[in-house]
């Protein structure tokens, strides 16, 4: 066993490692939905990592299920994102990971980001590249806010097939054939590259990204972009481990989910070093305090 936690530590990100040095009070999580010896083991800094946690939040959590198969999976954020009222598929432990305050920055993502969308890129002949956009959910509720312009056209840009083909399922459903398509592909490689679009949309992506990997990924997405194109992308910060620490240990304890939270200057410099000019930077929060970087950046002429 003590194999099997160690290369799980191996594989930690330093900000997941240094949340494994906190010591976090699960008392007050209802024991119905984790008993006390889980509470206890998730809660010392010396157990971060443990598969006995591990068996127990993938057996108890669709959300931990999916995430220890596919830490990028957009599959776990179709659970979250509905969760408004009660969704089905949110009980026990997913109502406790879901109801938390980061599941609710999730939900605040998805609305704010989709009415900025909605205001400024979702327009009459304008193009945009969703770079890694899963099962489409910024598309469909940036489209519900606004119905599409005419000559208006969003892409979805996907590696997981299974993402989009729910995605195109929901095509068919609100007939939006004309204007949201799908394509399986790798962002970061030449071959997805077919089309030059007006903006780029890149969302939940970074949010595993260390530094190098981030400007790299925020340099390639200019290959998508016509000259002086534009992108929206939110990154998770630093806040989010800080003030919601027992939903993360929870979700980092599922063998080696790598979250790479970063601090405000660190996002602004990833962008600068991408080669992004950076116009605004927001949050899913009205007070400006929340646990996303969500940032406007045009790309210099
Ligand atoms: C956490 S999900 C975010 C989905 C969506 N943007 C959202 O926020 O609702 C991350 C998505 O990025 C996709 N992805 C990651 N790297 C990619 C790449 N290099 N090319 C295409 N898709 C990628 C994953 O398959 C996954 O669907």
């Amino acid at each position: 066993m003590q194999q099997k936690v160690n290369s799980i530590k191996k594989s930690m990100s330093e900000q997941v490692l240094a949340l494994a040095q906190q010591v976090v009070d699960f008392s007050g999580v209802d024991v119905e939905i984790l008993p006390p010896e889980i509470s206890q083991l998730a809660s010392r800094p010396e157990t971060f990592g443990d598969p006995r946690v591990l068996a127990y939040t993938t057996a108890k959590s669709t959300i931990a299920h999916i995430l220890h198969r596919n830490p990028a999976s957009d599959a776990m954020l179709r659970i979250v994102y509905p969760d408004t009222n009660g969704h089905p598929l949110t009980a026990g432990l997913d109502r406790f990971l879901s109801r938390s305050l980061s599941g609710q920055a999730l939900r605040d993502r998805l609305t704010v980001c989709s009415a900025w969308l909605a205001e400024h890129f979702v327009k009459e002949n304008k193009t945009i590249i969703d770079l890694g956009g899963g099962s489409g959910s910024y598309a469909f509720e940036s489209l519900a806010t606004k119905s599409p312009p005419s000559g208006f056209r969003w892409r979805v840009l996907d590696l997981d097939g299974e993402s989009l083909q729910f995605c195109n399922d929901l095509i068919a459903v609100y007939d939006f054939q004309n204007v949201i398509e799908t394509r399986q592909d790798n962002f970061m490689s030449t071959t997805s590259v077919d089309e030059k679009f007006d903006y780029a949309v890149l969302i939940g992506v970074l949010c595993g990204m260390d530094y190098n990997m981030a400007v790299s990924c925020l340099s390639r997405a200019k290959a998508h972009l016509k000259p002086g194109g534009e992108i929206y992308a939110a990154t998770l910060l630093q806040r989010a481990f800080d003030e919601d620490p027992r939903t993360f240990r929870l979700l980092c304890n599922i063998g080696g989910w790598q979250l790479r939270p970063k601090h405000l200057p660190k996002v602004q410099q990833i962008f600068q070093d991408a080669g992004w000019e950076i116009t605004s930077i927001m949050s899913e929060r009205e007070n400006g305090h929340g646990q996303y970087a969500i940032v406007h950046a045009v790309m210099p002429t």
